[in-house]
């Protein structure tokens, strides 16, 4: 702990004198000064921690002096000495912040070193504050500067991140629009491909189309949902897709097939559906291609699967398929009429056809007609067909010709 030091200013040598010895002999510092001149000269190379003043001195009395002190040296511990007479004086320097407090003559020295000790826990307490609270405003403007830095950074990271993000959304919908497009093209590759391969057999010519229309009136005479329908559209049209694999010689043969070709010909539900595999929104068109020759009893073929365990799709695109077949002329048989098509469906409901689906087809055939009893039909739906051939149209263009729903485009 260091040694307090205190300037003692009194014009009287006695007193001063007194007053310093006691002092030393509390383990003070002291210096002295005879009047107020001498004391500032003093403080111009002293840093005392009191200064106790005489108030009536010739020349500046102690109020003057603590006064001007006050201006220089604020944080000094300014006490005075004041007889009776001079108490509003020495009252009134206190209020103005002159002196931290006066001391009346004539004195006890107990009091003074009592009030000198009091005076320098009290300064002692302030400077402490004062530390402090010049420690939080360091401390505060420190963190205020981080802060600041640190707001920086994250804005200059969140725009960094903003712009990325941006660029990748950009890219993702760039790759998407890509991804589409080149299903789409692969899509239109196959369609026109298997448009070319049905022209070339003039039995089969037009097939395609013929039980796209009626699967189509079917779902909607049996309520499918938007999904269905779509699904519904692509399979129809595609779904012999996979006698492209198959020889000419055993698919246009004109006689009789062998159980070896027969079995050829049964594997193009399954090829077809490979030949859909690199497209993915298809992957569930691709199963019901695959199944569109299962029987409602499960003697069917590739999976053997029975009723409800054939897709919708694929039990509609049976009985539209088979009928159509039926009032087509083959090479090694004529064409059956409207009415034995209709009866040998009707025979095979719930064995080879689904029944519910056969009722829907003899609703569709009541209303709509059969493309071979009435030729307007196909004309005015080949028509709108006629563009598939080079594209993958949207679904509103596919389904132009009903003025009966409207259709969004396939996801
Ligand atoms: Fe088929």
């Amino acid at each position: 702990m260091t040694t307090s030091k205190i300037l003692i200013v009194d014009d009287e040598p006695d007193i001063l004198e007194l007053l310093q010895e006691s002092f030393e002999d509390a383990g003070y510092y002291v210096i002295t000064a005879l009047n107020g001149l001498e004391a500032l000269s003093l403080l111009e190379h002293e840093q005392p921690d009191i200064i106790l003043s005489d108030n009536r001195m010739p020349g500046m009395s102690g109020i003057e002096l603590m006064e001007e002190i006050r201006k220089n040296y604020p944080d000094s511990i300014r006490l005075l000495m004041t007889g009776y007479a001079d108490l509003n004086i020495a009252i009134e320097a206190i209020n103005r912040g002159w002196v931290y407090k006066f001391i009346t003559k004539p004195f006890k020295m107990e009091e003074i070193l009592i009030a000198i000790r009091r005076a320098l826990e009290f300064y002692e307490i302030v400077r402490q504050k004062k530390m402090l609270e010049a420690q939080i405003i360091q401390q505060n403007q420190i963190l205020e500067k981080r802060v600041i830095e640190r707001t920086h950074e994250l804005q200059h990271a969140t725009e960094e991140l903003e712009s990325k993000n941006s660029v990748l959304l950009k890219q993702k919908e760039e790759i998407r629009r890509l991804y589409s497009q080149l299903q789409r093209s692969y899509l239109g590759t196959i369609t026109s491909l298997y448009f070319a391969l049905e022209a070339k057999d003039q039995y089969t010519r037009g097939h395609s189309e013929r039980v796209f229309h009626y699967s189509l009136h079917m779902g909607k005479e049996l309520d499918l949902n938007l999904e269905e329908m779509v699904y519904l559209k692509y399979a129809a049209l595609l779904h012999d897709l996979g006698k492209i694999g198959i020889p000419d010689s055993i698919l246009l043969k004109p006689g009789k097939l062998t159980p070896d070709e027969y079995a050829t010909i049964q594997n193009h539900s399954s090829v077809g559906a490979s030949i859909l595999d690199p497209i993915q929104f298809l992957c569930q068109v691709k199963e019901i291609i695959r199944h569109h020759h299962e029987h409602y009893d499960g003697n069917g073929y590739p999976d053997g699967l029975t009723a409800n365990n054939i897709r919708i799709q694929g039990r509609i695109i049976a009985v539209a398929d088979a009928f159509d077949a039926m009032r087509s002329d083959r090479p090694y048989r004529k064409a059956r009429t409207r009415e034995k098509a209709l009866q040998e469906l009707q025979k095979y409901a719930g064995k080879q056809f689904c029944p519910e689906c056969v009722e829907a087809f003899n609703r569709v055939i009541s209303e709509v007609g059969d493309f071979y009893d009435d030729p307007t039909l196909e004309k005015q739906y080949a028509e709108e067909l006629q563009f598939m051939q080079y594209e993958m149209p949207g679904m509103q263009e596919i389904f132009s010709f009903s003025k009966k729903r409207e259709l969004p485009e396939p996801v």
